[in-house]
Parts: C-alpha cells; structure tokens; sequence
C-alpha cells in the first residue's frame, strides 16, 4: 500500500489498489487496499479489550509492529522458519525494533503451529486477538478446519479470531479473467489457491454453520460488495468461542 502511495505522489502512476471505497461497494481492483485497512480497523478496536495478539501465518506483514510498540501486549507471530528469518534479518537492516515479538518458526507439514505457540509462553486463559489474514486460502480444507478448531480451543472468554474468507468461485479462477490472471500469476510463484466457500447463497449463514462446526460463531461480518449485489466473493469475519 504505501508503496502505491509514494509512486502515485512521485510519478502519477494511479491504480484502484489504494482507491478506498464506501463499505459494501468493494470490488476486486480495491480489495487488496481495504482488506488491510479492516484488519487495521479490527486491530485498534480489539487492542485495549485483549492481552495477546497471535498472528498464523504472519508472513510479512506489520500490522503487530505498528500497533504493539509499547503497548504492553505479548505478541506471537508464527511463521515458516524462512520466512521469520527473512522478516527479522530484514528488520535488523533498517533498524527497526521487534524484540517484544515472539517469532515462532513452525514446519507446518510435521508440527502443530498450536503446541509450539503453547510452548513460546502463550497463555490460554488470557484474552486474545487471533489475526489470521489471507492465510485460509492458501491450505487444504482439512488444514483449515484443523486451525479454526485449535484456535476456537486456545480462545479464553473475551478472545477473537478475525479471519478473511475467499469463496470457491474465486479460488477456482471463473470469477473473471482478471481473478484467473492474478490466480495464475500466484501459482507460478509457487502458491496455489486451495480454499473457497459456496458463498452463492446467504454467504452469513454458510460462513455461520462452517464456524460453528468448529467451536466458533460469528460476532461482526462483513461481505465486500454486497450492496452492489455482485457475486459474493470475500468476507472478513471476527468470531468468538462457541460454547457448547
Ligand atoms: C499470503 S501470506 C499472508 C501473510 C499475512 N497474514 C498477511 O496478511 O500479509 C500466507 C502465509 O501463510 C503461511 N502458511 C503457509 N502454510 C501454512 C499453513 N499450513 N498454516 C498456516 N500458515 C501457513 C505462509 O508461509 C505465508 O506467510
């Protein structure tokens, strides 16, 4: 984003990436902009009401960077051991501080990313904020049922976990030639796009009964584009411990 920003001020380069939009009336080119927006929005919301914040599959982002200098948080960031290297080496470079961060590296093919955030000094009885952007599409729907379940059991009364979803007409690439190039462009990078759910109908409701399946509900949802009644393709949900 701000790199959109600076290149738009220096050379007049426009793109509708960084373009904000009323919400509700999102479509694909301002996803990427407003998607990082709304995990800053959900961030500030939940910050003074939590104790910890845990981010799976972190990759390089700085949401935690940004909001936790100070704050008094214990923050957890789990990534592959690659990426964490690549992050904190790159940190050090520019000279800016994250040793209040716990990076935890995890093998996600032989390790449970839960055990080892156990094993970091997370503490299941305080309030937590999961943050887990962009992270479900790129996983097998087992690797995501398995995730939604260990967070929703690591939730304390008071935790979150806000989480973004893709719906399957997206993932598959039908959506439209400009998902298929950005789909293909992704794979040849080595990613691939695993995850969608059947939104077509009362995607609310779909999302509701795929959470609660696994010890979640839904506490605030937002579906982008739906009052320009597109087809619905992206939501951002916050969720909160099911009890049963
Ligand atoms: C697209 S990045 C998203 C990074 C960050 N959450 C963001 O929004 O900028 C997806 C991240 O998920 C991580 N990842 C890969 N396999 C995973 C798995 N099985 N479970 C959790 N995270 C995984 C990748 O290493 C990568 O950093």
């Amino acid at each position: 984003m701000g790199a959109l920003i600076l290149s738009e001020r220096l050379f007049g380069f426009k793109t509708k990436l960084n373009k904000i939009v009323d919400s509700g009336k999102e479509t694909i080119d301002t996803t990427a902009g407003i998607r990082v927006l709304s995990f800053d929005a959900i961030m500030e919301k939940h910050l003074d009401k939590v104790d910890q914040i845990v981010l799976p599959g972190a990759g390089f982002d700085l949401i935690s960077l940004k909001y936790t200098k100070d704050s008094g948080h214990q923050v957890f960031e789990l990534d592959q051991s690659a990426t964490i290297q690549i992050k904190t080496a790159t940190l050090n470079k520019a000279g800016i501080a994250h040793d209040w961060i716990h990076y935890i590296p995890v093998d996600y093919k032989r390790e449970s990313w839960s055990e080892n955030l156990l094993n970091s000094g997370f503490d299941p009885h305080k309030k937590t904020l999961f943050i887990w952007e962009s992270v479900s599409l790129f996983l097998e729907k087992q690797e995501v049922e398995e995730s939604l379940l260990k967070m929703a059991e690591l939730c304390c009364e008071g935790s979150v976990v806000a989480q973004d979803f893709y719906s399957e007409h997206f993932i598959s690439g039908k959506y439209s030639f400009a998902v298929r190039s950005q789909k293909n462009m992704i794979e040849n990078m080595g990613e691939k796009w695993k995850f969608g759910i059947d939104m077509k109908e009362n995607a609310e409701g779909v999302i509701e009964a795929f959470l609660n399946k696994h010890k979640l509900k839904i506490k605030e949802f937002h579906q982008f584009g739906e009052k320009l009644h597109i087809d619905p393709y992206y939501c951002i949900v916050e969720a909160e411990r099911l009890n049963t």
